[in-house]
């Protein structure tokens, strides 16, 4: 007895994977350059880093689904619990090293150093070329959109190649968002071309076309946004032209062994780039094909024009149709359109918020404990996030319900909710300013709601399932 008591000393790890506590368990994040100890041995890393306020991705909400919260050892890997059987089976399929590990699946019995590996929303989209292994191809069905810079060749002959790249890396950035806050993988840039692809980890048709379609005009809308500021600073309006088409496509890791790349091969994607050339000969701004609007359900596209033109390389005609928005309005493309705008400073949205819930619920104020700057980030950073994982139902629900769930330990209580709703809605309403109206209230409301709804059945260990928040919020 008393050599199994010596064998379990303090910071190690027993042969059940439990680990025991030491006296020095911590954690220093190599970016940020914060060390915090791990108090409690059977706390994950991401635990600790919720409890210590620091910013973590986690968009399953630590149910070990999302791998957002995937983290890499860099010093310590020896006082790391073993993998469990959940984390296993995703760094097999995954291909992860043994320094790759789910923070929230993971627990420590010693000192580490560490790195969190995901920190934006375009390398969450990027997750979804690892699950393309190497060496194997794959046919895909999916839906492609091209988009096209017009008018920059005279800008780009007469200004600095300062200002040209700034343009440019502007231009990449604004309508870049709209293709991740779908779920989209940003497959590759062509001069000033972005090449958009949606599908590649669900075989959801209906849900990939309708993602792309809202990433087509959440872009259009978005270069209205940017043309204001371009206009103001450099004097120019760019315009683009936009292809969407919907089909079969060879998706894999190519290239020279030492510098794989993950590539598609198809004619769907030959077929996208024409259809977007033709927005030329048509005058219009975005062309979507009959294949492409035929996966999604009836009335949800408002078209204008209709032609059937020859495209280079085919030989029949194809039926392209210029794609003006959608016919009945849809919540998450409203939410995504002002999501820009409310977020635009850093800090602005939460701060107007706690103003407004403070000056409203003065009593909710007891319940904030610490540094309000450090929660104003995460509470943004949060609802920014979940924006973006909207296209990613599940995970999402998830995150919301343990979110409650640990709301409930901050003191958070029902009545509590319907406060936060108002002062939210009087927050999107003094951010938005011109943008604002009733319908984007609407949209905004369904979308706190449903998070809501998410959060309380956390906070009451519910799990009764809540449907699908994507498409609640398309109601
Ligand atoms: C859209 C819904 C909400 C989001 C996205 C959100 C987000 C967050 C985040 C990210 C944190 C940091 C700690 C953690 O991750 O657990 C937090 C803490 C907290 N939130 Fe929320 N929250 C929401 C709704 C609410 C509501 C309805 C209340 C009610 C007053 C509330 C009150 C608090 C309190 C008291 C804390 C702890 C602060 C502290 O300990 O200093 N939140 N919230
Ligand atoms: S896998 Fe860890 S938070 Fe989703």
């Amino acid at each position: 007895m008393k050599a199994n008591l010596e064998l379990l000393t303090a910071g190690q790890v027993n042969n059940r994977d439990e680990v025991l506590p030491d006296h020095n368990c911590t954690v220093e994040y190599s970016s940020l350059g914060t060390t915090i100890t791990v108090d409690d041995p059977g706390m994950s890393l991401l635990e600790a880093a919720v409890k210590n306020r620091i910013p973590h991705m986690q968009e399953c909400g630590g149910n070990g689904r999302c791998t957002t919260c995937r983290v890499k050892i860099l010093e310590g890997l020896q006082n790391v619990a073993p993998r469990n059987g959940l984390e296993s089976r995703m760094a097999k399929r995954r291909g992860w090293d043994p320094s790759v590990r789910l923070a929230c699946q993971t627990k420590i019995n010693g000192p580490v150093r560490l790195e969190r590996q995901i920190k934006t929303f375009s390398e969450i989209s990027r997750l979804q070329e690892e699950m393309i292994r190497a060496g194997k191809g794959e046919e895909k069905q999916l839906a492609i959109l091209f988009c096209d810079m017009r008018n920059f060749t005279p800008f780009v002959e007469g200004n600095m190649a300062y200002d040209v790249v700034h343009i440019l890396n502007r231009f990449f950035s604004a309508l870049g968002e709209p293709i991740l806050m779908n779920n989209g993988l940003i497959y590759q840039y062509v001069g000033d071309e972005i090449v958009g692809v949606f599908g590649l980890e669900s075989s959801d048709n209906m849900q990939n076309c309708l993602a792309a379609m809202r990433a087509a005009l959440g872009m259009k809308a978005a270069l209205e946004v940017l043309n204001k500021d371009l206009q103001q600073e450099f004097g120019i309006r760019l315009e683009v032209g936009i292809g969407v088409h919907f089909g079969p496509v060879i998706v894999g890791k190519v290239g020279h062994p030492s510098h794989q790349q993950f590539g598609i091969i198809g004619d769907a994607a030959n077929v996208a780039s024409r259809v977007q050339s033709a927005n030329k000969e048509l005058q219009t701004t975005i062309l979507a094909t009959d294949n492409f609007l035929c996966q999604l359900p009836r009335g949800t596209a408002r078209v204008g024009k209709a032609e059937k033109l020859h495209l280079k390389g085919k030989g029949a005609a194809t039926q392209l149709y210029e794609l003006t928005g959608f016919d009945k309005e849809d919540d998450l493309f409203l939410v995504q359109k002002t999501t820009g705008a409310l977020f635009s400073e850093e800090g602005a949205f939460a701060n107007a918020f706690y103003e407004c819930l403070f000056a409203m619920a003065p009593d909710t104020q007891h319940l904030f404990k610490g540094s309000m700057e450090r929660q104003g980030y995460l509470m943004g950073h949060m609802l920014k996030g979940a924006i973006y994982a909207l296209s990613r139902p599940k995970n999402v629900t998830l995150g919301f319900r343990e979110l409650g769930r640990r709301h409930a330990g901050y003191g958070v209580r029902e009545e509590h909710y319907l406060v936060v709703r108002k002062a939210l809605v009087g927050t999107l309403e003094s951010r938005l300013k011109e943008d604002y109206s009733d319908r984007i209230r609407l949209a905004w409301e369904r979308m706190f709601d449903l998070a809501f709804q998410f959060m309380k059945e956390g906070a009451a260990g519910g799990d009764k399932p809540a449907g699908d928040p994507q498409k609640n919020a398309g109601k």
